[in-house]
């Protein structure tokens, strides 16, 4: 195995140089669809968090390098601890999961005994290990249908709700927020939707209901995905980060995507904290495995319980190929 130093140049032809070591340290690049395209270009695998967390546990590799946000990659650690999973970038956080301390978290379930505990993915091990089971954007409904009354649902009040909605029902909800889902802004949409009168406004249900009620299909980033090539419609306004069209145009180059605006305060819809990793820094992580994830063994083995349980819940379904129509 080639050892470079962390303080040789960057390669040229970066492309060519991650493909290399990846070889090199036996390793599979897993990435999240809100990673920069060159990232999602490079990685032998890109889905969303149900999808990126069943194929870390299929990898053959001994090494995973995971383009994602941190509770991603944790959880990769968490199903994989005998593998070495590197990021990027240590500090690419989620808003979701900062919003939602474990020790506040563990203090506020004290109100509900005797509830089921419901945790959406975007939380950190701790809170996991707090939880009795985990769900993600895809497999939320399809695994609280399965649950009975009552449960307590965190950290994201926009899903929990788009659920409740779905069901009929309703949760005791940790009352957390993604900081680029909310930010769209419904008058601007509605202007949006005026100029683009064809246009079917696709959602991730992290968005909040004024969003999600004009939307046509709400769904997860790889429903959205293939909601928009399964489609006979050919022109979509998307309410979720902008690093999913580039997977749409490839896979659907003929159609019209316009990205969902966002507020008048908010320059942009892309995830800060997925954007922190860069082509350089997977570069460094693949040359130096490093940063690593580490998770304490007593967290890990109780984090994975409620994550195997939603596998389980989850195993034998093909999950909504093309998401939950609104
Ligand atoms: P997905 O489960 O759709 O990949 O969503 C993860 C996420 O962080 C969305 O903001
Ligand atoms: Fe977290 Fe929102 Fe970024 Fe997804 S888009 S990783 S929920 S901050």
């Amino acid at each position: 195995m080639t050892s470079l130093s962390s303080s040789a140049p960057i390669p040229v032809d970066l492309e060519g140089a991650i493909q290399r070591l990846k070889k090199e340290r036996n390793a599979v690049v897993l990435a999240h669809y809100y990673q920069e395209s060159e990232i999602q270009d490079v990685a032998d695998f890109v889905g969303d968090s149900l999808e990126l967390a069943r194929r870390g546990t299929a990898a053959k590799e001994t090494v995973i390098a995971f383009c994602g946000v941190h509770f991603m990659a944790e959880t990769a650690k968490i199903l994989n601890p005998e593998k070495t999973v590197v990021v990027p970038d240590l500090e690419a956080g989620c808003s979701l999961a900062d919003g939602c301390p474990a020790p506040l978290f563990a203090e506020w379930l004290e109100r509900y005994p005797g509830h089921t505990v419901v945790s959406y993915v975007n939380c950190s091990a701790a809170v996991k290990a707090l939880s009795d089971v985990i769900v993600t954007s895809s497999s939320a409904e399809v695994i609280l249908k399965q649950i009975p009354d009552p449960v307590v649902f965190a950290p994201d009040r926009n899903l929990a709700a788009w659920v409740e909605k779905r069901l009929g029902r309703k949760f005791v909800v940790w009352p957390g927020t993604c900081v680029v889902h909310e930010t769209f802004s419904e008058r601007k949409l509605v202007e949006l939707m005026a100029l683009h009168p064809d246009a079917e406004v696709i959602a991730h249900p992290e968005c909040e209901e004024r969003i999600l009620k004009l939307a046509g299909y709400v769904g997860s980033t790889s429903a959205l995905l293939k909601y928009v090539t399964a489609s006979a419609g050919r022109s979509f306004i998307v309410a979720t980060e902008e690093g999913i069209l580039h997977q749409m145009r490839r896979a659907a180059p003929d159609k019209e995507l316009v990205a969902a605006p966002p507020d008048e305060s908010c320059s942009c819809n892309t995830c800060p904290h997925m954007k922190r990793n860069t082509m350089e820094k997977l570069y460094r992580a693949l040359e130096g495995l490093s940063p690593a994830i580490e998770v304490p063994e007593k967290i890990r083995l109780r984090a994975k319980k409620p994550i195997d349980r939603m596998l389980e819940m989850t195993a034998g379904l093909a999950l909504e190929p093309t998401g939950n129509r609104s």
